[in-house]
């Protein structure tokens, strides 16, 4: 390690810029951000500077750097275009003891600035000793991604709570284990979105009856490629403590659980009769893992309110008064659509778009004059088995036999297949190509820019 991250408290601190240009500038709005006390000397400093110093009641000497300035300063920046009048500051600042960042010279610093992922009050920093600062700002933007936008929100609750925990609970053994647990219930989700009252209402069930807090996270598993889970599903996944999942959900999403988390598979089999029945099993063993104080993630394919009975377990679950949440997924229309080439809604073709089951309650029952209309998509989901009856439907409606159709099979997933044709022979060609479900068809003009993906 030949460099140590420290974070320098600067609100109120005397600091000197050295340097008027853009890069000047840059450091000038970080030490602003930090509330330092900033003085900058520049020999002919850019407008921008001016501009921004003038706003911020930043003193400006237009005059060259003399090593006296350094004096009495907590940090230094040097950040002129000449190499010489950097080399000085550094000097002047070893001989005062002052801490010196010569940007762009490692070797002439004894302060780096890490890349910074800023989620005020917590920041992250990522240094690489000064060798490369490209790859600090790579390994930002990744941790850009992973860390939500409003960690902010989340840390101030925390800190504005932290007395009183500590008044509540004296031991700083249990206080650790109940800040833990805490922050992987809803609590956490609540702070972030500033619902305090219902992060106050967790933390008190917490303290009075602690592991009491437990939450159903309905996620949306996506079509199939793990790497269209959103990043709140897959925070999910790797929090839960169980995972009661669909059949339709892919092995490669399953893979991105958490390690020990239980995962139970309730999809239907083969043959299974009594879907109340199944699906009041799995309404009851939701109810009960999150009144343990589990983290319950109900896992469905695509998105978890379409075609999906989430509706259902959502009205069961607020009327047992258990906590839950939705996270989205990318519904299989989207992904079909994306890996055909096909646009679900075009401006002279399609102005609106339809999603229907061919199966609502085992049966094909639909008002086909309303789904045969002309400038929309339709987006026919659960359809593989019966996929000649719609489109036979559909043309008796009213539908021109020669409507585009595009059946997708297993989108996103390594043997996705995609067979155009149009309402008058589709379920042939799908039936000659052996398509497997998943399968969803998408109907309507648009459909006339997919074209045959091969075996
Ligand atoms: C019970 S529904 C679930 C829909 C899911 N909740 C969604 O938002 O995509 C199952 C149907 O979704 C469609 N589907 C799901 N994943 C698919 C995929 N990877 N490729 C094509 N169709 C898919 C098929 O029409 C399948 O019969």
């Amino acid at each position: 390690m030949n460099t140590l991250q420290i974070a320098l408290k600067l609100a109120g601190q005397p600091c000197l810029v050295v340097g008027g240009g853009a890069v000047a500038r840059r450091k000038i709005e970080l030490l602003v951000a930090a509330k330092a006390e900033l003085k900058v000397v520049a020999v002919a400093p850019g407008e921008e500077v001016l501009d921004f110093c003038g706003k911020h009641g930043i003193a400006v000497e237009r005059r060259p750097f003399d090593a006296l300035d350094v004096a009495g300063r907590l940090l230094v920046i040097a950040a002129t275009d000449d190499a010489e009048v950097n080399a000085e500051v550094f000097a002047a600042c070893r001989r005062h003891g002052v801490l010196v960042n010569c940007v762009d010279r490692g070797d002439l610093s004894t302060a780096i600035f890490p890349a910074i992922v800023d989620r005020d009050p917590v920041t992250v920093g990522i240094s690489t000793g000064g060798a490369s600062p490209t790859l600090a700002r790579h390994l930002r933007e990744r941790i850009e991604i992973l860390l939500p936008t409003s960690l902010g929100a989340l840390a101030g609750y925390l800190g504005s709570r932290r007395e009183q925990i500590k008044v509540a609970m004296p031991d700083a053994a249990d206080r650790q284990k109940f800040w833990d647990r805490v922050l992987d219930s809803l609590l956490g989700d609540l702070a972030s979105r500033g619902n305090l009252e219902g992060a106050d209402a967790v933390l008190a069930a917490e303290l009075a009856s602690p592991g009491s807090t437990g939450l159903v996270s309905l996620v949306g598993g996506g079509p199939g490629d793990p790497e269209l889970l959103t990043i709140r599903a897959l925070r999910c996944l790797q929090r839960a403590d169980v995972v009661y999942h669909d059949k339709l959900v892919s092995t490669g999403v399953l893979e991105r659980c958490r390690r020990d988390a239980r995962r139970v598979d309730v999809g239907r089999r083969a043959g299974e009769g009594g879907s109340r029945n199944r699906q009041q099993g799995i309404n009851a063993q939701l109810v009960d893992d999150a009144r343990r104080g589990l983290r319950v993630v109900r896992l469905k394919g695509g998105d978890p309110l379409v075609f999906s009975r989430g509706g259902e377990e959502i009205a069961w679950l607020a009327d047992q008064d258990v906590p839950f949440e939705v996270v989205p997924g990318v519904t299989a229309a989207s992904a079909c659509a994306a890996i055909a080439g096909i646009p679900l809604t075009h401006r002279d073709w399609a102005q609106s778009v339809c999603f229907v089951t061919a199966r609502a309650h085992g049966r094909l029952d639909l008002d086909w004059t309303e789904a045969a209309k002309q400038d929309q998509t339709l987006v026919v989901y659960m359809g593989l088995k019966v996929l000649a009856s719609v489109c036979e439907r559909l043309v008796a409606a009213g539908a021109d036999a020669e409507t585009p159709a595009a059946a997708v099979s297993r989108a996103t997933l390594p043997d996705q297949r995609v067979v155009a044709g149009s309402l008058g022979d589709l379920a042939s060609r799908v039936r000659e190509a052996n398509l497997k479900g998943p399968l969803t068809t998408v109907v309507g003009r648009v459909a006339s820019l997919a074209g045959d993906t091969p075996p």
